[in-house]
């Protein structure tokens, strides 16, 4: 699959089979993150990959109790432990973590996975249920599993909404 069927084929999956997913195909998934771009190719992205059943279970209750979280056989916690700004004003940690965690929904979806980025978490509770040191920023989570049903992308704005060429014309 190329990368723009990767990325018609994505969409954000609430529904999982409880289906293992093998332990070599989580390993592809993290060399798609092991070879995003970061800022000064600093790497300081950290993924907690969570399979445990206990584990997720509480997991999902830290994520607002959204269901689906409940069923995703796999939950990564995406961690960043670079505190810097760039010149530009913007933070590092956050920008380069979700680059690596794209990169892991592309392949994912590449390989017939769904995956569901989370923002809705409790970071301090998610902090205590895996042991993350006080000074890792936990930016956010993924749900990833085999998806139990097909599923579809809200509507999108059109291209001419969403760029403009040489000048700001919004
Ligand atoms: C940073 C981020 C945080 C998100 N957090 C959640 C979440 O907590 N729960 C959820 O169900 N979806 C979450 N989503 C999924 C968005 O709702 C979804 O991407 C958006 O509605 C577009 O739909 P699509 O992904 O199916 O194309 C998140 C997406 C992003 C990028």
């Amino acid at each position: 699959m190329d990368v723009m069927d990767a990325i018609r084929k994505r969409y954000s999956c609430r529904s999982y089979e409880s289906r293992e997913v093998p332990a070599d195909v989580l390993d592809e998934l993290l060399e798609a993150a092991r070879l995003a771009p970061s800022a000064r190719n600093f790497q300081d992205w950290r993924f907690v990959v969570v399979t445990e059943p206990k584990i997720r279970e509480n997991l999902c209750r830290q994520a607002l109790r959204q269901d689906f979280v409940r069923q995703a056989p796999v939950i990564i916690v995406a961690c960043s432990s670079n505190p810097y700004v760039m010149r530009c004003g913007q933070r590092i940690g956050p920008i380069d973590v979700a680059i690596a965690m794209e990169h892991i929904v592309l392949a994912a979806v590449a390989k017939g996975l769904g995956a569901c980025w989370l923002g809705a978490f409790k970071p301090y509770k998610v902090r205590q249920v895996l042991g993350i040191p006080s000074h890792i920023e936990i930016v956010d989570l993924l749900a990833l599993g085999w998806p139990a049903q097909a599923g579809q992308s809200p509507d999108r704005l059109p291209t001419h909404r969403i760029a403009c060429r040489n000048r700001w014309t919004f």
